[in-house]
């Protein structure tokens, strides 16, 4: 028997230190949270993506009176991207999210099935996908999306 660990590294900036190569798409990503049709949750999420052609896709969540239906901002955001450039890769998401009257104190971090499909889409085009995660009082940012779903499913199993 042996005992192990998973390491997630992941660099955390306070406000302050925000590298302003990363401020446009955090800011995307707040905007995007504006326009979320969160009427049942009240919890709105915006996500914006950088493409390696440098367009800009945003996203938010899309909620529905059958609960199941809806769909998170991520996903929203990635699933477009993907089927509008189906060659250009994702080089950057980042994600903000905002909920009564304000956004996040702590970074908002992405739910399962998010991390699942952003996982999908970084193995696809075989490039690293940084990960921008928000918060008013601080950031965390990811090397890649790998990074944020220890024992993944994969292709390769299938
Ligand atoms: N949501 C997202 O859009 N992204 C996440 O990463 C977490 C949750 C949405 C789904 C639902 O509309 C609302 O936030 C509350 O769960």
């Amino acid at each position: 028997m042996r005992s192990l660990n998973w390491e997630i590294p992941y660099t955390e900036y306070l406000t302050s230190e925000i590298p302003a190569e990363y401020l446009p798409l955090i800011e995307e990503a707040k905007k995007q949270a504006m326009n979320a049709y969160a009427v049942y949750s009240n919890f709105h999420v915006g996500a914006a993506l950088l493409l390696e052609n440098g367009k800009i896709i945003g996203g938010n969540n899309q909620e529905n009176s059958a609960y199941p239906s809806g769909l998170c901002a991520e996903r929203t955001a990635v699933f477009y991207a993907n089927s509008q450039y189906p060659d250009v890769a994702v080089k950057t998401i980042a994600i903000a999210a905002y909920t009564n009257g304000e956004y996040l104190k702590d970074p908002i971090t992405p739910c399962g099935g998010c991390r699942q499909v952003l996982l999908e889409t970084e193995t696809r085009y075989g490039k690293n996908m940084k990960v921008i995660l928000y918060g008013t009082d601080k950031i965390y940012v990811l090397d890649n999306v790998r990074q944020l779903l220890p024992f993944s499913f994969d292709k390769e199993r299938l």
